[in-house]
């Protein structure tokens, strides 16, 4: 039985990633899409672009959230080009985007206990719990890092977007596992892993293979990173598979007011501060059996 969840995303190339992982692996009953990476219409386009190349037709894409609950919308189109998702040719979508909004699909899907996982900033999920939508089992997110961040010195960039989302979600009392920048910079898409997605030799593995190639330069140029790291398919393959990181409950914190931290995640490593775990937080992850997951579904 594999586990039934909503993927609430903002595709960008590793979001793209992510959907095709949940897709093939998982029970997946829902994309949602958030403003992010991108605008919400091009968020939204490029879940229905990836769907349509990948074959996903039997799963709703509703649209969510257009900016964040309290600030501007911040996007990252030096990291992911001006629609999101630059690199390959896409063909024209064929699949739809649902008419319900992402509140709304949600809350039809979550009539039954559902795993959550946000890949992109936490404002719909957050909408999700101000509205009362039950049946919530478990949150999964891409975000946060107990150290440094990537779009700010201290703050990731899933966080930085939306940190009052964020700090609603750290403090709803659901089980949270958080996978931030201690693992998904460990998720690198090196030359091995690209050749490995080439030799494949299908349409599907040509898209992934110019994505991948597009972020690899982004990440080079950006941040200097000899490879790119896919974030968001590890919070996917930590649902497939939980031991494919370690983990350990901590309490986090979300910083909303600090002068130079804004959007921190403020992890409590040492346990010094005696405030509870609220979120089990990824310290190690198994790459090679990560790399198996995420090449084995463009494969499948
Ligand atoms: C996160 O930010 C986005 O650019 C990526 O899609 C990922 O979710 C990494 O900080
Ligand atoms: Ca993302």
């Amino acid at each position: 039985m594999t586990t039934r969840v909503i993927l609430d995303c903002d595709p960008g190339h590793d979001d793209a990633l992510a959907i095709l992982l949940a897709a093939r692996r998982l029970d997946l009953r829902a994309i949602t899409t958030v403003a992010g990476n991108q605008t919400l219409a091009r968020t939204t386009l490029n879940a229905r672009r990836m769907c349509t190349v990948a074959g996903i037709t039997d799963v709703p894409i509703a649209a969510g959230a257009d900016q964040p609950l309290a600030q501007d919308p911040l996007h990252a189109g030096e990291i992911h080009g001006e629609s999101g998702l630059d690199g390959p040719d896409f063909p024209p979508p064929t699949v739809d985007a649902d008419p319900r909004t992402a509140l709304q699909l949600a809350s039809d899907v979550l009539r039954e206990p559902t795993t959550v996982i946000a890949t992109g900033p936490l404002t719909n999920v957050a909408t999700f719990l101000q509205n009362g939508v039950g049946n919530i089992d478990r949150i999964v997110l891409m975000g946060g890092s107990t150290g440094r961040g990537n779009m700010a010195p201290l703050a990731e960039f899933n966080i930085l977007a939306d940190p009052e989302a964020a700090d609603i979600v750290f403090r709803s009392g659901l089980p949270i596992t958080m996978c931030g920048l201690d693992v998904t910079h460990r998720a690198l898409a090196t030359p091995p892993v690209l050749r490995r997605i080439q030799q494949i030799g299908t349409p599907l593995a040509g898209i992934c293979h110019d994505l991948l190639t597009y972020f690899a330069d982004s990440y080079r140029a950006y941040f200097g990173f000899e490879s790119p790291p896919l974030h968001d398919p590890v919070a996917v393959a930590a649902v497939i598979d939980p031991t494919i990181i370690s983990a350990r409950p901590l309490n986090v914190e979300i910083e909303l007011t600090g002068t130079h931290t804004r959007g921190a995640t403020v992890v409590d490593l040492d346990r010094v501060t005696g405030r509870k775990p609220n979120a089990l937080v990824a310290t190690g992850l198994d790459v090679d059996r990560f790399w198996d997951l995420m090449i084995g579904a463009v494969e499948q």
